[in-house]
């Protein structure tokens, strides 16, 4: 049963935001992208929930432990993004829409990164925005439960 509550899971290596690569994904900290998307949670009644793990097993895992209670999920798989079949599968299998997000513009980077195995079982994507790109995201996911909160992808 849902409880209606958004996830916020983020890949590999992006636990280290804030000093990696600053030039390409900016200074912002995963804590501080987290607590943003908890207070938009909070100041729009829906609460969010944050995952990271560096391990593709263990992000399949959280999200189909939330397959039948979460809402919606913003989705920022990282490099799996580029190789992971299991986690387009997992992600096809979600009743509830997944947004994907990058920080980087992945279309102006290297040739690798400009295919997503997630885009085609995501609702939408949303790349180059830095971390605006969650809270746009979960704006999105707002509008679209809103309208038919059990609606698949
Ligand atoms: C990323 C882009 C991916 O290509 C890369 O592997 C990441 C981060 C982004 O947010 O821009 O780790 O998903």
């Amino acid at each position: 049963m849902s409880d209606h509550h958004f996830l916020v899971v983020n890949g590999p290596n992006l636990n280290l935001l804030g000093e990696r690569e600053p030039a390409i994904y900016g200074a912002v900290t995963l804590d501080e992208i987290e607590s943003a998307c908890r207070a938009w949670g909070e100041e729009h009644g829906v609460p969010v929930c944050c995952f990271q793990s560096n391990a593709e097993g263990a992000l399949l895992d959280f999200l189909q432990a939330e397959r039948h209670r979460a809402s919606g999920a913003v989705l920022n798989a990282a490099a799996y993004t580029h190789t992971s079949v299991a986690l387009h599968d997992g992600v096809r299998a979600l009743p509830f829409p997944v947004i994907e997000v990058h920080l980087s513009n992945v279309a102006a980077r290297e040739p690798f990164r400009a295919v997503s195995l997630i885009a085609p079982v995501a609702r939408g994507t949303i790349t180059g925005m830095g971390a605006l790109g969650y809270i746009l995201a979960l704006e999105a996911l707002r509008t679209m439960t809103a309208d038919a909160p059990e609606e698949r992808p």
